[in-house]
């Protein structure tokens, strides 16, 4: 069996890491096929990023002579209103305006109602095993987050809720991510700002050539990186998250929500070959898995500010670092967990995790059984969501914030707790205290013990009607 640190697999040996098993065959991509992925990146998206600023330039430059408003800063409108000044502009408009032949709009909706029907259970493994492991492993990726100060401890917090708000605002509804939907919209945002980070991190080599090592890392955001990020976003839901929590999602299911993100890829730049079927989209995961994943100190220090992060989030969503310790350790096995220096929670924190895992597994049970309690579900979070995230105040228009600076890279950081002592204070149940665990981790701990009183009475009253049935039969 290989191991991944080991040299890479032969067709036909079987491969296990971090709890995930599968056998390598001439399907999967070599180590030759991915390598030249590195130095790739979205050049229509790059040039139409260039065009775009000298636009810019050249109406602040008329602003100023008539004495007018500035033109806006949003990199989108000025798109939309330019689109017909210049070939790579009409190019690049008419690109992401132009729905690929393959799109099939119900299998698409369908798609968008897994990530609410399993809400928890997704939004759970995309952090813990998502961000925890598989982003903070990809030494290309983070290399680029941690020059983006988005990662230090507090601003975390909001990268992440920016992130889920792209989320939420392309599975919302079908209308979302056709052309000129809000979904649709936030994806060619994301697509520039990540033109515009590539572009400034390599102005900054171009000065200091020691400021991000291209030749190991390849070109920042590149076709390579960019495959593995929507190779996480979607399959590994279903073969490296759900599933570890006890919900098997259906072939339907992952054939949908695989295609959503073909197209998310499209709109994002990003070849769709790799998810053009279950088959090819489950490969290049494992492919990934093999040939990128290897922790460095910088995964460390991405890992440390996470769980630094989210053990100081407002209460009531408040969630102890044992608890995101005993979740990553169970996900992501403790081979992983002991290289991100994360550390070994007692059995409480485990036993409440169990309470999430019991949790959403008989949630998915009825929801197959009931319909209507799907259907309910699906609706009630989709409206949460968009109503908590979307709408909310500090909503992003994937604006270029977090600049890239030399000199400045994000390191290992305690969260400065000033005002949230006196939060915490008041606002945890005299319970949570007691255990030493947030409210939310105090309610899966009930749920564990509820399901083990449920599981200990059937069993017992089983045995006794044995016992009866034997006796009466002389037994
Ligand atoms: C192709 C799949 C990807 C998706 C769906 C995606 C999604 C997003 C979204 C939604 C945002 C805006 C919210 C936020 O700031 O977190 C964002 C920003 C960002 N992404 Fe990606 N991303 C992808 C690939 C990548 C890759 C491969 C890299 C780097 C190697 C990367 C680096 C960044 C950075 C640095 C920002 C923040 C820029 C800033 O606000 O200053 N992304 N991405």
């Amino acid at each position: 069996m290989a191991s991944f640190s080991s040299c890479f697999p032969r067709i036909g040996e079987k491969v296990s890491s971090w709890g995930y098993s599968f056998t390598w065959t001439s399907d999967h991509l070599s180590k030759e096929e991915i390598e030249p992925l590195r130095q790739q990146y979205d050049t229509t998206a790059a040039t139409a990023l260039q065009r775009l600023q000298a636009i810019r330039i050249a109406l602040v430059e008329e602003s100023k002579a008539k004495g007018t408003s500035p033109p806006p800063n949003d990199l989108y409108v000025l798109l939309r209103d330019h689109r017909g000044d210049d070939d790579v502009l009409t190019e690049f408009w008419t690109e992401v305006n132009t729905v690929p032949a393959w799109v099939d709009w119900e299998q698409l909706a369908r798609g968008q109602r897994f990530f609410y029907r399993y809400a928890i259970a997704n939004m759970v493994g995309f952090a813990l095993q998502g961000f925890v492991a598989e982003n903070s492993a990809a030494p290309g990726v983070i290399e680029v987050l941690v020059r983006t100060g988005g990662f230090s401890t507090r601003m975390l917090l909001g990268r992440l809720l920016e992130t889920f708000q792209w989320l939420i605002q392309v599975t919302h509804c079908i209308d979302s991510i056709r052309p000129g939907g809000e979904g649709h919209i936030a994806s060619v945002r994301v697509r520039l700002l990540h033109a515009s980070v590539r572009q400034r991190i390599l102005q900054l080599c171009q000065t200091r050539p020691e400021y991000f090592d291209t030749e190991r890392f390849g070109v920042p955001v590149n076709i390579l990186d960019s495959v593995h990020s929507i190779s996480t976003f979607c399959c590994n839901p279903m073969w490296l998250q759900l599933p570890r929590f006890g919900i098997q999602p259906t072939p339907d299911e992952v054939r949908d929500y695989i295609a959503l993100f073909r197209y998310l890829a499209f709109l994002l730049g990003t070849p769709t070959s790799y998810f053009e079927t279950v088959e090819k989209g489950k490969r290049t995961m494992e492919s990934l898995l093999v040939h990128e994943l290897r922790t460095t100190d910088t995964s460390r220090t991405v890992a440390f500010n996470f769980v630094e992060c989210v053990t100081n989030l407002p209460t009531p969503f408040q969630i102890s670092k044992a608890f995101i310790e005993a979740g990553s350790r169970w996900i992501n096995g403790d081979e992983l967990c002991d290289e991100l220096e994360l550390g070994k929670p007692g059995a409480l924190a485990y036993l409440s995790f169990s309470g999430h895992c019991i949790l959403v597994t008989v949630i998915a049970w009825l929801q197959w059984i009931l319909p209507v309690l799907d259907d309910l579900l699906i609706r009630t979070f989709r409206a949460l969501m968009y109503g908590g995230i979307v709408q909310r105040k500090s909503r992003t228009r994937f604006e270029f914030k977090y600049v890239p600076q030399t000199g400045k890279r994000t390191g290992k950081e305690a969260y400065y707790a000033d005002d949230l002592a006196a939060v915490k204070g008041h606002l945890c149940s005299t319970l949570s205290r007691a255990l030493g665990m947030g409210p939310f981790e105090t309610f899966l701990f009930f749920v564990f013990v509820v399901a083990g009183g449920v599981v200990l009475s059937a069993t017992v009253v089983f045995l006794r009607l044995c016992v009866m049935f034997m006796r009466d039969i002389g037994w």
